[in-house]
């Protein structure tokens, strides 16, 4: 059912610093940040060749990475986003098998400006999996 491995996401508590990491230390193509004000974050895109890494940093005071960044305060992986064909046929293939969605179980428009789900950790393994229509 899923496909490729679509990015990685790493919460970052300083924004420009991890910038400056990915661009001047690791020399990655690094995009220009974008808010995405839905989901309470401010995102960098990096393109690597075979995948992305996605920079979080809260956007507002009730971001649901605050709580991640209080846990991790040099930051961490976050999550991990795989794409899938099929969102719906997807989620509801994953709530048979009892696996839980977070929020209202309905896609929510991601970064990309395509649909995503989010599935609860702790029936993966301890990792926030996101997946993305593509
Ligand atoms: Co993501």
């Amino acid at each position: 059912m899923i496909g490729r491995l679509n990015h990685v996401a790493i919460a970052v508590p300083d924004l420009d610093a991890a910038i400056s990491l990915y661009r001047d230390t690791l020399g990655a193509k690094v995009n220009p940040p974008q808010d995405e004000p839905d989901h309470g974050v401010t995102v960098v895109f990096i393109d690597l060749p075979n995948t992305k890494i996605e920079l979080l940093f809260p956007l507002g005071e009730d971001s649901p990475i605050k709580g991640f960044l209080d846990k991790n305060p040099s930051g961490g992986i976050h999550h991990i986003c795989y794409e899938v064909e099929d969102i719906l046929a997807a989620r509801d293939h994953l709530a048979e098998s009892g696996a839980r969605v977070l929020g209202n179980g309905e896609p929510k428009i991601g970064a990309h400006g395509k649909p995503v789900l989010f599935l609860h950790p702790k029936d993966f393994t301890g990792t926030l999996v996101e997946l993305e229509q593509v």
